[in-house]
């Protein structure tokens, strides 16, 4: 049934049919979104990638059109000639960018058939994800989906143009290559060659975008792919994409400075939105005092109080213990959240326990006095000297949490985008960045009992904090930066160490040998014996960007082919077993029972 497309060709996209062309012929091919049949008419719209545009069949046509559209059902894909006609007054559709015209058609070709899809392509559909991700080729007609992708598209040129203008160049760097540090775990390859011996896949170009940087190529970019086998939230994919760059001779307020330009150009470019710049930079520590959150979404208040002096000389036990164990006692108000049912408030409780709380006590601000789970430990003058210390009034919730700092953080943190969800109080349409600088340069791991490197191994301290390296590795602060948007990270990057001596200092602060340290970056302290420049750098994660660009609610959404939770791809059923022979070139013997040994 399908026919040849000899002789025609597309001379447009249908969603480009609009009242300009009125009178004039053209050729329009594409899938059959609907087709409806009204008396003497058959109305049939259809769908290309840029839109929908309608055709009407009448009886005006040649038999040989009727008879074909008499065939047509959903998805057939249809190539059509006719003339454009104004629409009648009446007949006009406003939600159309097509709306304003129909197409006669004079010829038409069934190009091929489709079996019937298992959703309707369609912007709202109400099916699994995971029949979506199925039938991901679906899925991508959907025109929010399609736009999405176009979108990312258009962000990744205007990227590529920002920074060529700006003299970077392009530099690809392995996907087979030795694992690097980030963090995360690393995606395995065998190799056939060397049989017991694995490439990893990069986590980030991060040794290489270093290495280039001895070379001389003093600006690099790539867009690139990015593997690391961590657990999948919302915002992560184990397979993912960065915009990478490094630069040399150059200091932090420097990335900073031209990764701002490089967002105000895209932001205009693709959203037509005007950014001010310079961002706000906000040291860690105080992005985690008023927010709890290294990442703050500052396109609201509620921030953190501290109310520790306020407290301090209670006999109550939960708080003496945290205040005399070096934690605090904070708490947040949240405005109107006094008249929550208690259940509500419990589910409050329970979200802060979620975050590591012991508890988390509350205070209801009422008109005639306190509601609260502590009044048995505070009078109700102590009660009123804390609300009136945070400025709570009649009518909202006081959330008070104790404990060490980063638990109070987190907890705290996370209430305040809780209570924000749930007032609704957040607009997607308003774009609040901020840098967020002076990270600590140290994070000790209780699992490892051992300092390990917030951002990385080479990530250089602040100059200001030199000197307590080694004697108070906790307080040392770092030349690191991390771009947020919207409370979440969109890019992160530091100036690197380039003195032989500081990253050796380093890597005994981190317990490595000399040795380890030889074995597992020799070749990047190598090359940093050959004149290696003052350098810098940072990375965005361009799915999160297209991700809050699209206002998607997952990164899946912004991605061509995207896996799901437990890192599987619906549509193409990888990870998949492999045959016998392929693991023996490799030299590779499963373990009996793998299932359960896991
Ligand atoms: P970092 O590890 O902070 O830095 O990563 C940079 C950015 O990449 C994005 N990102 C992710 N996006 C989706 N899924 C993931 N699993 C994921 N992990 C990270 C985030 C993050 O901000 N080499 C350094 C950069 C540098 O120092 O120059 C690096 O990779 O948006
Ligand atoms: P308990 O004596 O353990 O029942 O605690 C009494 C009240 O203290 C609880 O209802 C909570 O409101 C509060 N509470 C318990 N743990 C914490 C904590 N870590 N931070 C703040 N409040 C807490």
């Amino acid at each position: 049934m399908a026919e040849l497309m000899k002789g025609l060709k597309r001379s447009i996209y249908c969603g480009e049919v609009t009242e300009k062309l009125a009178g004039s012929e053209v050729t329009v091919m594409g899938w059959v979104q609907r087709k409806r049949e009204m008396g003497p008419f058959t109305f049939i719209l259809l769908r290309d990638r840029t839109g929908i545009v309608q055709v009407v069949v009448d009886e005006n046509s040649s038999d040989g059109i009727k008879n074909k559209t008499k065939e047509l059902k959903g998805e057939y894909v249809l190539a059509v000639k006719g003339t454009v006609n104004l629409r009648t007054e009446n007949n006009i559709n406003k939600n159309m960018k097509t709306g304003k015209v129909e197409i006669a058609p004079t010829e038409m070709r069934i190009l091929n058939t489709s079996a019937t899809p298992p959703f309707q392509i369609e912007n709202s559909v109400n099916v699994s994800t995971e029949l979506r991700l199925k039938y991901r080729y679906l899925d991508l007609r959907r025109p929010i989906v399609a736009n999405n992708i176009m979108l990312r598209h258009k962000t990744t040129q205007a990227v590529r143009n920002f920074l060529t203008e700006e003299g970077f160049i392009e530099i690809e760097t392995p996907m087979l290559t030795k694992s690097t540090p980030e963090g995360a775990r690393d995606y395995l390859v065998p190799s056939r060659v060397h049989p017991g011996s694995f490439y990893a896949l990069p986590q980030s170009p991060q040794l290489f975008k270093q290495l280039l940087m001895v070379s001389g190529f003093d600006k690099y970019f790539q867009i690139v792919k990015c593997f690391r086998d961590e657990d999948l939230r919302a915002d992560r994919q184990p397979e993912f994409t960065q915009i990478d760059m490094e630069l040399s001779f150059v200091d932090a307020e420097d990335v900073m400075s031209v990764n701002e330009r490089l967002i105000k150009h895209v932001f205009k470019e693709i959203k037509g939105i005007d950014l001010e710049t310079p961002f706000i930079r906000m040291p860690w520590q105080e992005a985690m005092d008023r927010f709890g959150s290294d990442k703050p979404d500052i396109r609201f208040g509620m921030e953190l109080q501290n109310i520790t002096d306020l407290v301090k000389d209670t006999d109550f036990v939960v708080f003496k213990s945290a205040i005399e164990a070096g934690g605090s006692v904070r708490c947040i108000v949240a405005q109107g959240c006094g008249s929550f049912p208690r259940k509500k408030i419990d589910s409050l409780v329970d979200v802060a326990k979620t975050y590591g709380a012991k508890g988390l006590a509350w205070i209801n601000v009422q008109q005639d006095g306190f509601k609260s789970t502590i009044s048995k430990f505070f009078s109700d003058e102590k009660l009123k000297e804390i609300a009136d210390f945070t400025g709570a009034k009649p009518g909202d919730l006081i959330l008070i949490c104790a404990d060490k700092n980063k638990v109070v953080w987190d907890a705290l943190g996370a209430l305040r985008l809780e209570v924000a969800n749930r007032l609704e109080i957040l607009d997607n349409n308003e774009y609040k960045f901020l840098w967020v600088t002076e990270f600590p340069l140290f994070e000790y791991s209780e699992e490892e009992q051992r300092y390990v490197a917030m951002h990385h191994p080479f990530t250089s301290p602040m100059d200001e904090d030199l000197d307590k390296l080694e004697s108070d590795p906790a307080s040392v602060r770092a030349k690191a930066y991390d771009m947020v948007l919207n409370g979440c990270e969109l890019g992160g990057g530091s100036i690197r160490i380039y003195s032989s001596d500081i990253q050796n200092t380093m890597f005994k602060c981190l317990g490595f040998s000399a040795e380890d340290a030889q074995e597992r970056f020799g070749f990047l302290l190598d090359a940093f014996k050959y004149g290696a420049p003052p350098h810098g750098g940072l990375a965005f994660g361009l799915d999160r960007m297209i991700m809050l660009m699209t206002g998607a609610e997952s990164i899946r959404d912004v991605i061509a082919f995207p896996k799901v939770k437990d890192a599987s791809c619906l549509l193409t059923d990888a990870p998949n077993v492999v045959e016998e022979k392929q693991l023996e070139e490799l030299g590779i013997e499963l373990r009996k029972n793998i299932e359960t040994e896991e």
